[in-house]
């Protein structure tokens, strides 16, 4: 069975988010499985693309607007990623540092779409399955069903994976003149609320979607940003399949980027060895319980709450706790956060920008991961923390509900319900006070029963490949 995905983002090519991670996770354990799957990606201008070989599998041009753009196919050497990896790339389009936030963004991705089929048909390719992730590829199951010039894919089933449903990529209808020929009396299948809608064009127009968690599947029957209708009138062909992690790229006896590594029958010194190499190097007293928040500073991820939340926990526990926060985004967060790391400089180490391998160092020192996201589809941070023996305090929403099981119901984490400044604080003193009211016995028991728990991407591979077959029958 031949499978493409099509997304923004894959990891290590390129990494804004868990989307990334996905991407080069889940094709390799396909191809473990037996699925021939391959990620088809904008091309960007990163290390991972200078550093490795790319061999020119096709050219051509399309015309977009009043533009003619001419791309080419890009398809890794060495089968890196243990999965065919395939860059579109245009020059002055796609082949720039950054994956998002270009002004011409919309139509950076209209052109990745458009050149991707156009190569699958120049070239004669049917695949089996077309795997559309997120709304930079949401016009896919549009276009092989409506644009002629796309004829050769009519019929090949779509699958639409949700990742994060507020984001839609909204375009005015002055850009349906950059998009190829299809019939006008089509146009409804693209619009919502007056707005080319690529989101709700995908949930439309593929075959089957799922979300990454049955949980937030759930919410979004009734809130995914003006999208809810749509997502429940579809409801029939929607599934909730939960993300899996790359246990060989997280696994802390093999880490490469850790100094100390670890089995879980080590987990006591191995945990000890990273929280002090941590906190030594951040001028902090690595005895103290250690709480982190790993992410991107953004509403949906409860940032804005972070810095009240950390004035609160280490005025009220003066001296008993410690933080480390890692991540970027809001620029009025990041302002925030460095103004209380001034007052609490020996229990708060910051860390703004994005540092693969710190964070995996942050999880392995840590003794919980703090997430209070209002929104987490999935959410894998706490996949990887509980994977490195750090106990998850998490905001009872999404993918985060589905994966953690609060230590009141025999489980291994901490949910709070109420998403405010006391919700969170409420969280993290549940957390301490099981930290307090446990020995060091309890407490290594229940890191080692984290790290064996089992978010594998096998069982959630195949459910895909199930779904697959069904559509393909
Ligand atoms: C998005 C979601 C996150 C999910 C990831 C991978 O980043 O916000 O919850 O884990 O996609 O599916």
């Amino acid at each position: 069975m031949r499978v493409i995905h099509f997304a923004a983002e894959c990891y290590p090519v390129a990494k804004v988010g868990g989307l990334a991670d996905v991407l080069g996770s889940l094709p390799k354990y396909q191809r473990k499985a037996g699925i021939e799957s391959s990620v088809v990606m904008p091309f960007y201008n990163k290390t991972f693309v200078q550093n490795n070989e790319f061999e020119v599998l096709h050219e051509g041009s399309i015309q977009q607007g009043n533009s003619s753009y001419h791309y080419s196919v890009l398809r890794e050497r060495s089968n890196l990623l243990g999965f065919e990896l395939i860059l579109i790339k245009i020059p002055g389009l796609l082949d720039r540092e950054e994956v998002y936030s270009y002004p011409d963004e919309s139509e950076q991705f209209l052109a990745f779409q458009h050149a991707a089929l156009d190569w699958l048909c120049a070239t004669y390719q049917r695949p089996d399955i077309i795997h559309c992730h997120d709304h930079h590829a949401g016009l896919i199951p549009f276009y092989i069903e409506n644009v002629d010039q796309f004829n050769l894919l009519k019929g090949v089933p779509t699958v639409a994976t949700v990742h994060n449903g507020q984001y839609q990529g909204w375009l005015s209808w002055n850009s349906a003149s950059l998009m190829p020929t299809f019939d006008t009396w089509r146009w409804g299948l693209l619009d919502w609320n007056g707005l080319i809608n690529p989101l709700a064009a995908l949930i439309k127009c593929c075959w089957a979607y799922t979300t990454v968690s049955e949980g937030y599947l759930h919410e979004l029957y009734v809130r995914a940003n003006g999208l809810e209708g749509l997502f429940e009138a579809e409801r029939t062909k929607s599934y909730g399949i939960v993300n899996g992690i790359d246990t060989e790229v997280w696994d802390t006896a093999t880490d490469p980027m850790l100094e100390n590594n670890f089995s879980p029958a080590a987990v006591k010194k191995g945990k000890e060895n990273n929280k002090s190499i941590l906190c030594d190097t951040y001028g902090m007293d690595a005895s103290l319980p250690l709480f982190v928040f790993i992410g991107r500073f953004a509403l949906e991820k409860g940032a804005d709450l972070l810095a009240s939340v950390l004035v609160s926990v280490l005025e009220r526990f003066e001296g008993e706790v410690n933080f480390f926060v890692l991540g970027s985004g809001d620029k009025g967060i990041e302002a925030s956060l460095l103004k209380i790391r001034e007052q609490f400089s020996q229990h708060l180490a910051l860390f703004i920008g994005y540092n693969e391998e710190l964070a995996h160092q942050v999880y392995a020192g840590a003794d919980f991961l703090l997430m209070p996201s209002r929104v987490e589809p999935c959410g894998l941070n706490q996949l990887y923390a509980m994977r490195y023996g750090t106990v998850p305090v998490v905001h009872a929403t999404g993918g985060l509900k589905d994966t953690v099981v609060d230590i009141g119901r025999e489980g291994y984490g901490v949910l709070f319900n109420d998403i405010s400044v006391n919700g969170v604080c409420e969280g993290i003193e549940r957390a301490l006070h099981f930290w307090r009211q446990t020995d060091q016995k309890q407490q290594t028991a229940l890191r080692k029963k984290l790290m064996k728990l089992d978010f594998s991407w096998e069982k959630s591979a195949a459910k895909y490949t199930d779904l697959y077959k069904k559509l393909i029958n």
